[in-house]
């Protein structure tokens, strides 16, 4: 983009005035209508679009987007693209847009009302443009400047809003009145109302693409009766108000629940429109992670989260996972466990998904001013990643690796995914000497691999080679002698997420696939805490074996040229 182009200036001028470029911009923007094929979210064309989304709150007290004392607001749109994800949901009170004695609140006024004297202070100083707006212009301001990044080519972020609750203020509990129709903050009708009212305003927002109807329903009042009763009704409105967007409906139990689905699907006057969307932290399943075996917790864990939503995909919905995440200080041991299970899930069907969360803190959160948000994407400042770690392994699930309209190889093949690093097996050249090393680098640069369960083979497609295990604490090889137990792999262990070799005869026992101590490179190490063990922690040994007809950008085809050259310059070892 030229600095003097028409985008640019949209950019430079007030956030008010950006009302004003949309029409301008909204040609220009390459924002897709979603729509949906059996389980895939889809573009006009019928290609596929990933959703990978980060969750953006502004239904706290406040009711503004967080982080605005921070940063401008064109600023973290920027960050939101740049860190590759292409889409956020955008949380939002009802109350805001149905009852007066919030709505027609200015930023300032429901700043001062709060005492966020500072907060206030700084929306001033980063966004001087919202301070006296009514709430709901600023909140339509929110997504506008979001919609100018899309429009520059390379960033598209959609928009999802998602009505998180009724009366402003931190989500969830069972007793806080906005759990169900009927609790005392949730009318149906004034929620119905209020899901017009938004969908009718954003309608002509190309970038305002989805619209969930609400977060977490829960609490002593939730039952699949209702449900059907009021979301049908709910999805309705949304749909005769807005068509284009895409109406994402939650589950029961803090959306952790469609399995009523199974026996009685939804019944709607339209198709090709909605989707479910799930939730699924460590802590929907208390402290099973840390207090059992890791791998038995994820098989069990996994295999619930399944058949409570997840097979909706087998049935031709899409489930989009809206809200999963972890306290990224890396300390948390129940998280971390959880973490490479449900990464593992995530890639291997492939999920649509949003992170929670990018706030690196809030306004005011349950009483506290500027709580810091240990799961955020950004550090407390809302300056740059809280961990670039922890950020770099999302990442890794941002990119589609097959769907409608992606497919750029013939057959599908097997990454090996590293979920606990979001990092992938690939094959490293070096010289001299001329030898291959088996490294963890970005799944972009994946190898092909074909993994056949009855042969036990795990190989480059298209080469004559195998991965070989060469003992404990060696690295892999790629050999040429395949006939063995060293190149015989099965997946072991109640997670399958452990890609094993039977080292019996070698001495060895089983030996598993790890990361080497450089934390690079790939080897084999006694399979550890298959079972029954909570003390340890098997995550290194977490591999997950994942479809994908991603482009592998020329490798397959290079390397299965080169191997047989090369392998004339290996050590070869005797078996
Ligand atoms: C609007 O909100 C105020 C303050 O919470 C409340 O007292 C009032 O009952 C609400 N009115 C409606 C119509 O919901
Ligand atoms: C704001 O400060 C005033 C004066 O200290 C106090 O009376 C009031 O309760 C405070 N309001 C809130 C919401 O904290
Ligand atoms: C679906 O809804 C329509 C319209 O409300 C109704 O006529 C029909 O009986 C419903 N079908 C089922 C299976 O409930
Ligand atoms: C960052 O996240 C990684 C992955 O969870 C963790 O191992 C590490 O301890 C974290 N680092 C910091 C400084 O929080
Ligand atoms: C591993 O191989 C040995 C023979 O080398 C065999 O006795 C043993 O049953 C095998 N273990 C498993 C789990 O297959």
């Amino acid at each position: 983009m030229s600095p003097s182009s028409p985008l640019a200036a949209c950019l430079a001028i007030a956030m008010v005035a950006l009302l004003a470029c949309r029409h301008e911009h909204a040609a220009a923007a390459a924002v897709p209508t979603l729509s949906t094929a059996s389980r895939w979210v889809v573009d006009e064309s019928g290609s596929r679009v990933k959703l990978a989304c980060v969750n953006w709150p502004s239904h706290l007290e406040p009711m503004l987007a967080e982080g605005l004392s921070n940063r401008p607001v064109g600023a973290i749109a920027a960050s939101v693209a740049a860190m590759g994800f292409n889409c956020v949901r955008l949380t939002w009170p009802t109350f805001m847009v149905t009852n007066a004695s919030y709505g027609d609140l200015t930023v300032a006024q429901s700043f001062r009302r709060l005492n966020l004297t500072d907060a206030l202070a700084g929306v001033r100083a980063n966004n001087p443009a919202v301070v006296d707006l009514k709430l709901i212009d600023a909140f339509k301001a929110s997504p506008l400047p979001l919609a100018v990044v899309s429009s520059l080519g390379e960033h598209n972020v959609m928009v999802i809003l998602d009505n998180h609750l009724s009366k402003p203020g931190w989500c969830c509990s069972n007793t806080d009145g906005n759990g169900f129709f009927g609790d005392v903050y949730f009318d149906p009708d004034v929620w119905v109302d209020g899901l017009t009212r938004m969908a009718t305003m954003f309608a002509a927002v190309p970038n305002v693409v989805g619209m969930s109807l609400r977060n977490e329903l829960r609490g002593p009042r939730q039952n699949a009766n209702d449900w059907y009763k009021y979301m049908q009704r709910g999805v309705e409105a949304v749909h005769a108000a807005n068509p284009r967007v895409l109406v994402i409906l939650s589950g029961l139990s803090f959306d952790n629940d469609l399995s009523f689905l199974n026996t009685r699907p939804v019944n709607l006057s339209f198709t090709g429109k909605t989707a479910f969307e799930v939730h699924w932290y460590s802590f929907s399943n208390s402290q099973e992670w840390s207090s059992g075996n890791a791998n038995q917790a994820c098989a069990r864990i996994s295999s619930g989260v399944a058949s409570h939503a997840l097979y909706l995909l087998d049935k031709g919905w899409p489930v989009i996972l809206s809200e999963f995440g972890v306290d990224n200080r890396g300390g948390n041991a129940n998280d971390n466990r959880y973490y490479g299970c449900a990464a593992a899930v995530a890639a291997d069907l492939d999920l649509d998904w949003a992170l929670w969360a990018l706030q690196g803190s809030y306004y005011l959160r349950e009483g506290v001013v500027g709580l810091d948000e240990v799961y955020g994407v950004f550090d407390w400042a809302w300056r740059g990643p809280r961990n670039a770690t922890a950020l770099r392994r999302v990442q890794a699930l941002q990119r589609p690796l097959r769907g409608p309209g992606l497919a750029q190889v013939a057959a599908p093949y097997t990454t090996l995914f590293h979920p606990v690093t979001g990092t992938c097996v690939v094959v490293r050249r070096r010289s001299p000497p001329a030898m291959e090393l088996l490294e963890l680098g970005p799944c972009d640069e994946t190898e092909a691999w074909d993994f056949s369960a009855t042969q036990q083979r795990l190989a480059v497609r298209g080469s004559s080679g195998c991965l070989r295990a060469e003992g404990v604490g060696r690295p892999v090889s790629l050999g040429v002698s395949c006939g063995d137990a060293m190149a015989r792999w099965s997946l072991v262990s109640d997670s399958k997420l452990h890609v094993a070799v039977n080292a019996t005869a070698a001495g060895d026992g089983a030996l598993c696939l790890d990361v080497g101590a450089d934390g690079r490179s790939v080897v084999t190490n006694p399979c550890r805490c298959l079972r029954d063990d909570n003390s340890c922690d098997p995550e290194s040994q977490w591999f997950k074996l994942v479809a994908s007809t991603r482009s592998v950008a020329g490798k397959q085809s290079l390397l299965a040229q080169q191997l047989p050259l090369k392998l004339k310059n290996w050590r070869v070892r005797s078996f």
